[in-house]
């Protein structure tokens, strides 16, 4: 496979990015919720830099397999309360969209009193909606990127690099 993006370059993106969240929410307490399981470790990151209160929360989204392929299911079962709170969406990557878009409408409906997101990964010329993250750490190529929590198959996760998988990558996951 081929870095895009070694720990040098995240560590000084994540630190951009906790210094524009710290820059836009001053004191005030924030809710942070990420999508699992891509946020991971992006998120264990940011948060260790913010100062303000705190709380962190998930979302899973997964898709149906079968006749409903591709249709977007969201378990928000282990987030918080929300309401009457400012609120920060993190996920690792912003492709077509839907995802961040589908989680955003449904957090919207439980009225928080904002509601921003925030990517590491956004990947050029992919967008399908017309929404885009408040916050993207990196612009990429239209490749399949892994490592730093993005995963291929449930694999490459804990690569502490960003990485594009190549054919060979491809065929050597063991199903
Ligand atoms: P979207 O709904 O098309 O924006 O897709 C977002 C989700 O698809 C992300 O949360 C990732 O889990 C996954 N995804 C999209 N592109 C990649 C990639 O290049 N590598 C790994 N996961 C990806
Ligand atoms: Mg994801």
């Amino acid at each position: 496979m081929k870095t895009l993006l070694n720990q040098a370059d995240i560590k000084k993106g994540v630190e951009k990015l906790a210094q524009e969240i710290t820059d836009h929410y001053g004191e005030r307490p924030l809710t942070i919720i990420g999508v699992m399981t891509g946020c991971i470790i992006f998120m264990a990151d940011v948060i260790r830099l913010l100062e303000m209160p705190l709380r962190v929360g998930v979302v899973q989204t997964s898709s149906y397999d079968g006749v409903d392929r591709g249709r977007l299911k969201i378990n928000s079962e282990m987030m918080p309360d929300i309401t009457g709170r400012d609120v920060l969406l993190m996920d690792d990557i912003f492709d077509t969209g839907h995802t961040l878009k589908e989680v955003l409408r449904l957090m919207d409906e439980l009225n928080p009193t904002s509601l921003k997101s925030a990517v590491l990964l956004s990947k050029t010329g992919r967008q399908e909606v017309d929404c885009s993250p408040d916050f993207v750490v990196f612009d990429i190529p239209d490749e399949f990127v892994v490592g730093y929590g993005l995963d291929y198959e449930d694999e490459y996760r804990n690569l502490p690099f960003v990485a594009a998988l190549e054919p060979a990558d491809i065929q050597s996951v063991v199903k």
